[in-house]
């Protein structure tokens, strides 16, 4: 990984940085793809295996597989910890290639979007925006949040920390690749709300993109990655799903959609299998 090579780019961006990791989506809400507003979140019958912990007033999902080094934190979308597709998928990723510790952090703290998930499409976008700037801050909430997560589970003994996330998680997960690499040692944004291609140069960790059809092309973010992190980056677009379906959006029940389900844990497994080892 030759961190030399991009640390000017870095510091050009930097200035950059400084504009847009004060309420990123707010600041881009043009560039907000349609599509995440589109559709509402299904209920879905799968029953979480896993059990929940308080962290102060954070409440977090934590999987049955406690016994790795290795631990894997998952950002919701903006449908909130109520949804239990999140917990599906965190759940199934924590059996694959020998195991992982996998968590749901509840960073909006029992809320969703307007405590009830039928308000969607929402009738004001900026409403939606700026609600999610109130409950899911990065500057005031989340990277503190992620911070204490990671100090919490190194009690504990875990050695290796990544992170993804889904829509407005997949933002999230952008931000922490480029501010915490001292805490997160690789990131996957899947069908992410907003990824703007100016902030590739200023990503810091192993990173794999899934954006959908629905969703912005990333090949001009990865075509940066690949230039920092070689083949220690990657980027699957699913061609044939909508943004939303492998978080509270997705139909896990409809055939297709649930053999992309299998492909993303695996891909995601091996991915974070490939890199969580490298210090090892
Ligand atoms: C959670 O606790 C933190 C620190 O103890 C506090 O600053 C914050 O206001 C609390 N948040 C909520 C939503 O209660
Ligand atoms: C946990 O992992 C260690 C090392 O891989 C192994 O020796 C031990 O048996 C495992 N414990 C459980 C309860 O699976
Ligand atoms: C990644 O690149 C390194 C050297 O640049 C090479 O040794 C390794 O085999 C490659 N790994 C994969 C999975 O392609």
């Amino acid at each position: 990984m030759s961190l030399k090579h991009f640390s000017l780019l870095a510091t050009i961006t930097a200035v950059l940085l400084v504009a847009v990791n004060c309420g990123i989506l707010t600041q881009h809400a043009d560039s907000v793809p349609e599509n995440c507003l589109k559709r509402k979140p299904i209920q879905s019958n799968y029953t979480p295996e896993g059990s929940e912990i308080t962290l102060g007033n954070l409440t977090i999902y934590e999987t049955t597989e406690k016994n790795s080094t290795r631990l894997i934190i998952s950002i919701y979308d903006a449908f909130g910890f109520s949804n239990n597709n999140v917990k599906e998928v965190a759940d199934r990723l924590s059996k694959v290639q020998g195991g992982f510790r996998v968590i749901v952090p509840d960073f909006y703290r029992g809320e969703f979007w307007h405590g009830d998930p039928d308000v969607f499409p929402p009738p004001d976008m900026e409403d939606l925006l700026a609600w999610l700037e109130e409950v899911g801050s990065w500057e005031d909430r989340v990277q503190w949040d992620l911070i204490n997560i990671v100090e919490h589970y190194r009690a504990e003994g875990v050695e290796e920390f990544a992170v993804y996330g889904m829509c407005w998680g997949g933002t999230m997960s952008l931000l922490a690749s480029i501010y915490l690499p001292d805490y997160l040692r690789v990131a996957a944004y899947i069908h992410p709300t907003l990824i703007p291609d100016e902030l590739a140069p200023a990503v810091r960790i192993p990173t794999f993109l899934m954006p959908t059809m629905e969703d912005p092309d990333l090949t001009q973010f990865y075509e940066i990655l690949r230039q920092n992190f070689g083949n220690n980056t990657a980027h699957w677009r699913f061609e044939d799903m909508l943004h939303g379906f492998a978080s509270a959006r997705g139909d896990f029940s409809d055939p297709r959609t649930a053999l992309r389900i299998e492909e993303m844990i695996n891909l995601l497994g091996f991915f974070f299998n490939r890199i969580l080892n490298i210090g090892k």
